[in-house]
């Protein structure tokens, strides 16, 4: 394949503004996708992805496409995540190609994330240009949109395509756009094998596969190659593109975009952002820029049904091996008992892993407030990381604690902007800039910590600003913060997967409120149950759950016994979610109260 006739793409935009389906568009109109195949969005391939229309793991196809100039053009469309919880692996995406193709649904306009991504698109110097879908909409603005993404981001939107991905508007001139603008890649065929591994999975057949990006060099079925960070040598054992299947292909070369299935037994071993050479011939310079990634959110996962823990281990194995950014490790708690404590890139992250593990794999889970990670300087002088409560040392043996702030850009319509700032304020945030876009779109910049942002943020943003704001973040440094440990009794008994770790000036309008909210949220029980708030010693917060007197059918006065059997099956539903601690049951609510506390 001559590289002049290539082009490698990645489609950025913001969160539903129809990357999917512009996505479906392009391979259906290039006759990628049979009719048998035309499912709705055959990028997002799991399940939940489609329910929840957001795309996870990266997917790239080969589309064949005849131009204008009557050329036969290779065009390479690799699919980005789209959330802030996964920017390095858009990051990746994005130095595997050359150009991209900027969506922004014209009835909304900029946001925080497409300009996020925009950023990044730019720094890995792609070619990019805007679209303008949705444009069926009869709320489409183009003409202001064009002016936003010419304010804002600064790119020519005057010739902008209109398209709209639902009807199939524009297609073909987004076709041509992406031969006439995007620049072939560059690359030496001959010189010694240097591609960038750009995404990885699990499958279930096949063991790991990896994407690559070749920029030197040429792979070919049977050829051992080496991957550079772990200096592990495999053979591939098959090379192919997804067209949008998988098609074995004889060889790739400079530029071009494929998959390589190399007995690699670990997705872990398999990291996003590798470079991958001939383990006879190496690249003389690999790619740079090679990043860990890091969990940054932690949370406890705990079996309901103490007999399904062997399930979640096993179900954790799984998801494990399809994503190497997720960590878990057994914990005991003595409220909960046995569980794991998993470490997430971000709360979307988390809430899919959670969502998966009850869904694909059936199991009933407590889940505890997600934390973040804290530096502790001791006394004697050492610093150690923790990521819960009940791993902080004793307050004799603390020095000081640092904890992690990020710099949050929230893009928003100008109405909201005094709502959001009470909001940043009220969650600690320093504030850095204010800066008006355009006359009705601003940007608030704040330093925040994480702390407060992982517990309702994000939330409360959007029901502050009826869901118009965006936000997107970066993580900034470790600051040193006056943080406490609070418990939270029930019956006089710490509970340990309540306990939280809390700003000093914050604890005791928190624990006031979280235990009134505990004591709605505890069901009446036989006997009282008093929940208190504690730092250390010193209870801040008291409430009680007065006994319970009454049989609960004697509200079923008369005999309708479906009435009676359907209050009975309400309350086993209920159970479900309970946990006993000590002799009181609590509900999953009262797990997660941490997180609504307003
Ligand atoms: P993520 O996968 O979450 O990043 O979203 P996405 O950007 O891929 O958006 P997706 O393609 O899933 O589209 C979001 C919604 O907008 C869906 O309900 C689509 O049917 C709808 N949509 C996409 N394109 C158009 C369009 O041109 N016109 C109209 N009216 N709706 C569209």
């Amino acid at each position: 394949m001559k590289i002049e006739t290539i082009r490698n793409f990645s489609i950025i935009a913001h969160i539903d503004h129809g990357k999917s389906t512009l996505a479906d568009r392009l391979l259906e109109y290039t006759g990628a996708l049979s009719e048998r195949e035309k499912q709705d969005q055959f990028l997002d391939k799991m399940d939940l992805e489609r329910e929840r229309g957001i795309t996870i793991k990266a997917q790239t196809v080969r589309l064949n496409y005849q131009a204008d100039d009557g050329k036969d053009y290779v065009l390479n469309l690799i699919d980005t995540p789209g959330h802030v919880d996964f920017t390095y692996e858009v990051s990746r995406s994005l130095a595997a190609c050359e150009g991209g193709l900027l969506v922004v649904d014209a009835s909304q306009g900029v946001e925080a994330q497409t300009l996020a991504n925009v950023y990044l698109a730019i720094d890995n110097n792609l070619e990019v240009f805007p679209v303008l879908n949705k444009i069926d909409l009869p709320a489409a603005e183009p003409e202001r949109v064009k002016h936003e993404i010419e304010e804002i981001i600064g790119l020519d939107a005057h010739d902008a395509v209109l398209a709209s991905a639902k009807e199939g508007i524009g297609t073909r001139e987004i076709l041509e756009e992406i031969v006439k603008k995007i620049p072939p890649p560059e690359g030496d065929p001959t010189a010694p094998l240097k591609a960038l591994l750009f995404d990885s999975w699990y499958d279930q057949y096949q063991g790991v596969i990896i994407l690559v990006r070749l920029i030197d060099g040429t792979l070919k079925k049977g050829d051992k190659i080496q991957l550079v960070s772990t200096a592990r040598s495999y053979e591939a054992l098959k090379v192919g593109v997804f067209a949008p299947v998988m098609r074995e292909v004889p060889q790739l070369s400079a530029g071009e975009v494929g998959f390589v299935i190399a007995g690699i037994k670990d997705v872990a071993d398999a990291k996003i952002g590798d470079t991958v050479t001939h383990a006879l011939k190496p690249c003389t310079t690999p790619l740079g820029g090679f990043k860990e990634v890091k969990p940054m959110v932690f949370s406890g996962l705990y079996p309901i049904d103490t007999s399904q823990y062997e399930q979640l281990r096993d179900a954790l194995a799984k998801l494990k091996l399809n994503d190497s950014s997720f960590s878990y490790e057994p914990e005991t708690s003595l409220a909960l008992g046995f569980g794991f404590r998993c470490g997430f890139l971000g709360l979307l992250h988390m809430e899919i892993i959670q969502e998966r593990l009850e869904r694909e794999f059936n199991l009933d889970l407590i889940t505890t407030a997600p934390t973040v990670v804290y530096k502790v300087h001791r006394l004697k002088g050492d610093v150690i990381s923790i990521e819960s409560a009940n791993q902080l040392p004793p307050t004799q043996e603390i020095d000081y604690i640092e904890e992690p702030f990020i710099l949050a850009s929230i893009h928003t319509p100008n109405e909201f902007v005094g709502g959001i700032l009470a909001l940043c304020e009220e969650k600690r945030g320093v504030q850095r800039e204010i800066k008006y876009l355009t006359p009705t779109r601003v940007m608030i910049i704040y330093e925040l910590p994480l702390n407060e942002v992982v517990l309702d943020f994000y939330d409360r943003l959007k029901s502050i600003t009826k869901g118009y704001a965006s936000l997107d973040y970066e993580h900034l440094d470790y600051r040193r913060s006056e943080l406490v440990r609070m418990n939270i009794m029930i019956n006089g008994e710490v509970v340990d997967a309540l306990s939280l770790i809390i700003h000093r000036d914050k604890a005791y309008y928190r624990g006031r409120d979280l235990v009134s909210k505990m004591k709605e949220l505890i069901p009446r029980q036989m006997f009282e149950v008093a929940i208190q708030a504690a730092i250390g010693t010193k209870v801040i917060a008291r409430e009680t759950v007065k006994a319970l007197r009454k049989d609960v059918l004697a509200k079923c006065y008369g005999g309708d016994i479906t009435r009676k059997r359907k209050l009975l099956e309400k309350q086993k539903e209920g159970k479900k979610r309970m946990k006993n601690v000590g002799n009181v049951e609590l509900p999953q609510e009262a797990f997660l109260a941490i997180l609504k506390v307003e």
